[in-house]
């Protein structure tokens, strides 16, 4: 059986890292497990560019779906995720802490 497999992918800014995300593949099924970009650069695409990097790298490793967890009030993460053509799929009651907050479960499949 394949092992699970952990890839990052880093943006470079000027020299600087200015952004990451990371991802989890399990047989055919990826997880987002975060993504984040410098407070001083947020609003240039550097986040979509690397989710549809990643999601490609994760493709062309068998992926064939992506799920992700996001905070419901994350908004911009919420946007980004559904402008990157993911969906809402299920509710995770109380999934977060400090502060406690609920879920959203996204999916997008791969092909
Ligand atoms: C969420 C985050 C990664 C977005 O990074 P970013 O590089 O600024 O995002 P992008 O510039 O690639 O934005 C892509 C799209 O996402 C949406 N988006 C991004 N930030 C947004 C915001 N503050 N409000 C509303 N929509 C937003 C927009 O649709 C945007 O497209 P547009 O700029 O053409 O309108 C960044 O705000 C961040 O690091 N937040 C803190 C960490 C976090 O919340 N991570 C996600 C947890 S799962």
């Amino acid at each position: 059986m394949k092992k699970p497999y952990t890839h990052y992918l880093i943006a470079v800014s000027d020299g600087e890292v200015a952004g990451f995300i990371g991802a989890s593949l399990t047989l055919d099924t990826a997880d987002i497990t975060n993504v984040a970009v410098l407070p001083a650069l947020r609003r240039r695409g550097i986040a979509r560019a690397l989710l549809l990097k990643m999601a490609a790298r994760l493709s062309e490793n068998g992926a064939r779906e992506i799920l992700l967890e996001v905070r419901k009030s994350g908004e911009a993460a919420i946007a980004l995720y559904r402008g990157a053509g993911f969906s809402e799929i299920s509710v995770r009651r109380g999934y977060y802490r400090d502060p406690t907050e609920d879920a959203l479960i996204m999916r997008r499949a791969l092909d």
